[in-house]
C-alpha cells in the first residue's frame, strides 16, 4: 500500500464510517436528553471575535493563554483576530445577546453539539478538535434548574449505559464578593509554601489562585489540606442558594459528592459548580463540566441575567464506553443493521447492467436502501458481495428478467425465490422493510 503523503493535523483524528458508532450513540443521546427537557438547538458559527473569548474564559485561563486557535484579519489591526470556539459557552452567550433575547424572551434553554478547539497537548481524552454537547439555559436564579442541570448531565451518561461508577462532583464558587474575600485568604495562606509547589502551582498562583486547589499533584494535594474552605466567608444568600441546590438534587434521587477543591479552569462561573467524573480514567476522568455563570451576560453586554450550563466532552465519553465495553453487542448489531441495504440489485451480464441501475433508482426512491455493483463484478461475486453486506432480499435482473418485464426477487434468509414486476417488489418490500 502507497504510504500517505498527508496526515490529519496532530491532535485531531479522522472519524471513518466503521469507528463513528459511538459518536452517532452520543449523539443519540444527547438529543433525547435536549428533547426531554425541552431545549432547542442554537447553531452559532465555529469561530469568534478573539475577544469574546478572553473577555469570558479569563485572559490568565489556560485555555486563553496558551490553547487558542487564532486567524489573523486580513489587511486589519494585529490585536484583531478570530479564534475557533475553545468551547461553546462564550458564542452561545454574544447569540442570546445579540438576538436580543434579555429584551424579549429572557427565558432560554438552548443546546448545542459540535467541533470544539484548543491547541493543547495532545494525549489520552485531550486532542485539539473534540466535540462537545453542552446545553445552556439563561433567565433563572432558581437553584432547583441548577439541580435539574445536573441530573441533565447524568441522563445523557445514564442513556449510554453508564452505571453506578458515574460520579457528579459539585461545590460552589459563592459570589463575586466572596471570591474576592476567599482569594485574599488562599493569597496568604499559600504565600508562605510556594517553594514546595509544583510549577503549574506557582504560576497560577497570581494568575488565578484557586487552581492551586484542584492541582493533581501529590505533594501540592498535601499542601491543601488546611486551605481556608470558600464557605467559611460565603455570604448568607449563596450559601442558601448552595443548600437549596444540594437538597434539590436530593429530591432528584442524586447522590453527589461534595467537593471543596473543585473550581474549574474558566474564569466565568459562580455559585454551583459541578464535574461528572468517571473515575477509572484515571487524572483525566471528567466527561463533563458545567455551572452557573451569572454575570457573564452583563460581562458581555448584555442586562444583569443568572444562567447555567454545562458541556459534556465526547473524547473522553467514548473513552470510558470502551473501558466499559459500551456499546454492548446486541446494540452494535441492531446499528449496523440500521446501516445495511436491504436490497441489493444484481446484474447477471453486461446488457443486464442498465436495468439494475434503473431498479436501484425505483428502490432508493420508495425508501429502500439499496446496493449494486459498479465495479463490473461477475454474477457470483456480486451475489458474493450481498451476502457479505447481510443484505436481506436480492433483485435478480438478467436476460429472461428484461424480456418478462419482472425480477427475480431473492429472499437471503430462506432462499425462496418469486418472479415479480419491479414495481410490486418495490412497493412489497417498502411496506415490509
Ligand atoms: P470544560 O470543562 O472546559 O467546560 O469542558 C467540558 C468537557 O469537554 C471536559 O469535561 C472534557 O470532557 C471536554 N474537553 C475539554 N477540553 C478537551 C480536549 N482538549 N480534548 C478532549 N475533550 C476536551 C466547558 O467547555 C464549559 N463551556 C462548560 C459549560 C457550559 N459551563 C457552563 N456551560
Amino acid at each position: 500500500m502507497a504510504s500517505a503523503s498527508f496526515h490529519a493535523p496532530r491532535g485531531t483524528r479522522d472519524l471513518l464510517p466503521e469507528n463513528l458508532l459511538r459518536t452517532l450513540l452520543m449523539e443519540e443521546a444527547a438529543r433525547e436528553v435536549a428533547r426531554r427537557g425541552g431545549y432547542g438547538e442554537i447553531r452559532p458559527p465555529l469561530f469568534e471575535e478573539t475577544k469574546l473569548f478572553s473577555r469570558s474564559l479569563g485572559n490568565q485561563s489556560d485555555v486563553v493563554e496558551k490553547e487558542m486557535f487564532t486567524v489573523l484579519r486580513r489587511g486589519e489591526a494585529s490585536e484583531d483576530s478570530w479564534t475557533f470556539r475553545p468551547e461553546g459557552t462564550a458564542g452561545v452567550v454574544r447569540a442570546y445577546i445579540e438576538a436580543g433575547c434579555p429584551a424579549s424572551a429572557p427565558f432560554q434553554k438552548w443546546f448545542y453539539m459540535g467541533p470544539m478547539f484548543r491547541y493543547e497537548r495532545p494525549q489520552k481524552g485531550r486532542e485539539r478538535q473534540f466535540q462537545q454537547f453542552g446545553v445552556e439555559v439563561f433567565g433563572s436564579k432558581s437553584p432547583l434548574l441548577d439541580a435539574e442541570i445536573v441530573d441533565g448531565a447524568m441522563q445523557f451518561f445514564e442513556a449510554l449505559g453508564f452505571g453506578p461508577e458515574l460520579e457528579a462532583r459539585v461545590n460552589t464558587m459563592g459570589d463575586e464578593s466572596d471570591r474576592a474575600e476567599w482569594r485574599q485568604s488562599l493569597l496568604s495562606y499559600f504565600e508562605p509554601h510556594l517553594d514546595a509547589r509544583c510549577e503549574d502551582c506557582r504560576s497560577r498562583f497570581k494568575r488565578n489562585v484557586f487552581r492551586l486547589l484542584d492541582c493533581k499533584n501529590d505533594a501540592c494535594i498535601s499542601g491543601n489540606q488546611g486551605a481556608p474552605a470558600l464557605t467559611t466567608v460565603m455570604g448568607k444568600e449563596a450559601s442558601e442558594h448552595h443548600t437549596a441546590f444540594l437538597m434539590g438534587l436530593e429530591r432528584l434521587g442524586r447522590k453527589p459528592k461534595i467537593d471543596g477543591s473543585l473550581v474549574r479552569g474558566l474564569d466565568y462561573y459562580s455559585r454551583t459548580v459541578f464535574e461528572i467524573h468517571y473515575p477509572p480514567l484515571g487524572a483525566r476522568s471528567a466527561l463533563c463540566g458545567g455551572g452557573r455563570y451569572d454575570g457573564l451576560v452583563e460581562l458581555l453586554g448584555g442586562p444583569p441575567t443568572p444562567a447555567i450550563g454545562f458541556a459534556a466532552g465526547f473524547t473522553s465519553t467514548e473513552l470510558a464506553m470502551e473501558e466499559m465495553g459500551l456499546p454492548a453487542n446486541a446494540d452494535v448489531i441492531a446499528a449496523q443493521a440500521a446501516f445495511a441495504p436491504a436490497v441489493y440489485c444484481l446484474a447477471i451480464g453486461e446488457e443486464d447492467r442498465e436495468a439494475a441501475f434503473a431498479a436501484a433508482h425505483e428502490c432508493r426512491s420508495a425508501g429502500l436502501s439499496t446496493a449494486i455493483d459498479y465495479r463490473n463484478r461477475s454474477a457470483k461475486a456480486q451475489f458474493k458481495e450481498a451476502n457479505r453486506l447481510s443484505v436481506p432480499f436480492v433483485f435478480v435482473i438478467g436476460p429472461d428478467e428484461r424480456e418478462q418485464g419482472v425480477v427475480l426477487l431473492r429472499d437471503m434468509v430462506n432462499g425462496e425465490e418469486e418472479k415479480i414486476p419491479l414495481d410490486e417488489a418495490v412497493s412489497r418490500l417498502a411496506a415490509e422493510l
